[in-house]
């Protein structure tokens, strides 16, 4: 596959070039180098809004990260070098598309427009050559490719439409997906968001169905995309899903505050009291109706995702799954009813290991997506049910279901090995969706909530 250029562009960048020619070093250039496009500070004066969301978004972040910087140290140790640039070409792809780190341990002494994932990377991505690990074509022709067909004129940078960009081309998913599934050198597809949208029902052509990775993680509003531009639809950059900065950082506040929004109507759920007679007095039924692939997905061997259900008499808790207190290590709790959603990994020898990179196998569980819209499927209904027993005598039952980016068991390796700072494993807490928050009361009688 390859994006469709709009022809003209040769001209108007041979045009900028003359121009530039002209000036001396230190007056102000009117036409980019390829160091300015790289530079988000660069696209402000004209693309305040969209540099304001992408300095917040986690694709500035994915290079500032401690979580991610331990585990990349962790990763270089264990392995003897052997993972080389695998991590930061994906965290810090600019650096190792230019040679400027070969294990990404230098990555804080470089410029910050050469790390994290910035505006010239995926605006000067042209085509993708595989569906993992970041295979994205760059071009060094100093054209910005985007989703505007007719994009205005400007004194700054030549524009050009492409499929590979346009939220309303299935094309444009390959962007964000190759970067969003990681095969680790073991050959373990150890993140897949981009896989699992391929098998679901939102990567169908057909209206109604057709969601790419833009449809619903770069949602638009009719506003100007460039200073005193004509209306357009602009698109959303600071992609909210599950993970929040844990140092201090740009727009921290909104951010977590879209990411809340982002997750509250993610899963439709339903909590259904019986008389006691028929078995298990509390079914749950958990629908990842809304997302275009797995709950969890991506790095989901760090995620856990699972349902807290407490059964009170008199506000006397009688029943309980799933209560964690922050920090508490979740997926080796002695806790039999819990239900969790998160990947394991596995060595060669099955023993449960951390780390992707340690990976030979992997467990997946998740709540699946869908894949067909037809009700007569049997496809159709991927809910997922469990019952709980929890005692008659309970007068009322609430639940939710919660999320956190990181299990305390993993961030407690990280620690363990000298890689982590435990002031910063203390700042990964759990959310909770909101849509998933439910309660019965003995007074409603045995029925379903909602
Ligand atoms: C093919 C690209 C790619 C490669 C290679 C890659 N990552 Fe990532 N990484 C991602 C993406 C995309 C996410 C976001 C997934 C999600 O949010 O679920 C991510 C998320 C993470 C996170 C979680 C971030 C957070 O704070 O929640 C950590 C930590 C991480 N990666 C570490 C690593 C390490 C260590 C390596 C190398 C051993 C690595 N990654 C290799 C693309 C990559
Ligand atoms: C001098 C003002 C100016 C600066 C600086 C600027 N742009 Fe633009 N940009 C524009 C205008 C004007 C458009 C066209 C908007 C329209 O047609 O509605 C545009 C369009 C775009 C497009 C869409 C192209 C398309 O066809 O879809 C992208 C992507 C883009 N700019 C990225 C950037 C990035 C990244 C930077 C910083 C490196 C940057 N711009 C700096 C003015 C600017
Ligand atoms: C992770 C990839 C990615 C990064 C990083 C990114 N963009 Fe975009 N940008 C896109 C995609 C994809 C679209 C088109 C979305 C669509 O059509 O649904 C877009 C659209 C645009 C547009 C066209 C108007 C619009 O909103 O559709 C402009 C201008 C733009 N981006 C500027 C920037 C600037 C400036 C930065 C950095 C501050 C940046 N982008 C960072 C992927 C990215
Ligand atoms: C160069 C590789 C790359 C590309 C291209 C890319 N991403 Fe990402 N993305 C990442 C990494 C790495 C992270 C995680 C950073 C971290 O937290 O350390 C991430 C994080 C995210 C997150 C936040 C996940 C979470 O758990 O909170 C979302 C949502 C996301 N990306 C969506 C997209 C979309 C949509 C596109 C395409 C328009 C895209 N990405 C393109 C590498 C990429
Ligand atoms: C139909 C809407 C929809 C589509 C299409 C979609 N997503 Fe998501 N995505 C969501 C929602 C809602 C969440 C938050 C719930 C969750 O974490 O799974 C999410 C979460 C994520 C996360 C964080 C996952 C985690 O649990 O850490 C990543 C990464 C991501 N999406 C990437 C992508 C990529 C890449 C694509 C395209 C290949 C894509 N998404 C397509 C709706 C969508």
């Amino acid at each position: 596959m390859s994006s469709r250029v709009r022809s003209g562009c040769a001209a108007l960048i041979a045009a900028i070039a003359a121009v530039a020619a002209c000036h001396d070093e230190g007056t102000p250039k009117p036409s980019p180098s390829i160091a300015d496009l790289q530079d988000p500070n660069t696209c402000a004066s004209c693309h305040a809004s969209q540099v304001k969301e992408w300095q917040g978004s986690m694709h500035a972040y994915a290079a500032e990260d401690p979580i991610f910087l331990a585990m990349q140290k962790r990763a270089q140790r264990e392995t003897n070098g052997q993972i080389g640039t695998l991590c930061a070409g994906c965290h810090a792809p600019i650096a190792v598309r230019e040679g400027l780190t070969t294990d990404g341990q230098n990555l804080a002494s470089l410029p910050a427009q050469k790390r994290g994932v910035t505006c010239y990377f995926c605006h000067s991505a042209t085509d993708t050559t595989d569906s993992h690990n970041n295979a994205i074509t760059l071009s060094d022709d100093l054209v910005l490719r985007g989703d505007i067909r007719d994009p205005k004129a400007n004194a700054f940078h030549a524009s050009t439409y492409s499929t590979l960009h346009d939220g309303d081309d299935l094309h444009a998913s390959a962007l964000c997906g190759t970067c969003h599934d990681v095969v680790n050198p073991a050959g373990v597809p150890v993140e897949s968001s981009f896989a699992e949208w391929q098998k679901s029902l939102f990567s169908h052509d057909v209206a109604g169905q057709k969601l790419t990775c833009q449809g619903c993680h770069m949602p638009g509003h009719d506003a100007p995309v460039a200073q005193g531009g004509p209306q357009r639809r602009a698109h959303d950059h600071t992609m909210p899903a599950v993970d929040v900065a844990v140092i201090p950082f740009a727009e921290a506040e909104s951010q977590a505050a879209e990411v809340q929004s982002n997750l509250d109507p993610a899963l439709v759920a339903k909590m259904c009291v019986r008389p006691p007679q028929q078995g298990d007095t509390v079914e749950v039924t958990l629908d990842n109706a809304f997302v275009g692939h797995n709950f969890p997905s991506g790095a989901a061997h760090d995620r856990r995702a699972w349902l807290e259900l407490v059964g009170y008499q008199a506000d006397k808790i009688v029943y309980q799954s799933g209560v964690f207190a922050d920090g508490q290590e979740i997926s080796t709790a002695k806790d039999p009813s819990l239900w969790l959603f998160s990947d394991t990994l596995y060595d060669k020898d099955k023993k449960v290991v951390p780390f992707l990179w340690q990976a030979a196998s992997q467990e997946v569980v998740a709540l699946p997506f869908a894949v067909t819209s037809d009700p007569k499927d049997p496809a159709f209904y991927h809910a997922k049910v469990r019952t709980f027993p929890v005692p008659a005598s309970a007068d009322r039952i609430t639940m939710r279901v919660r999320i956190v980016a990181f299990g305390p068991e993993i961030l407690g390796e990280l620690v363990k090995s000298g890689d982590l700072d435990p002031a910063i494993a203390k700042k990964v807490v759990p959310l909770s969706l909101g849509g998933t928050t439910l309660e019965w009361k003995t007074a409603l009688g045995y029925k379903c909530v909602p």
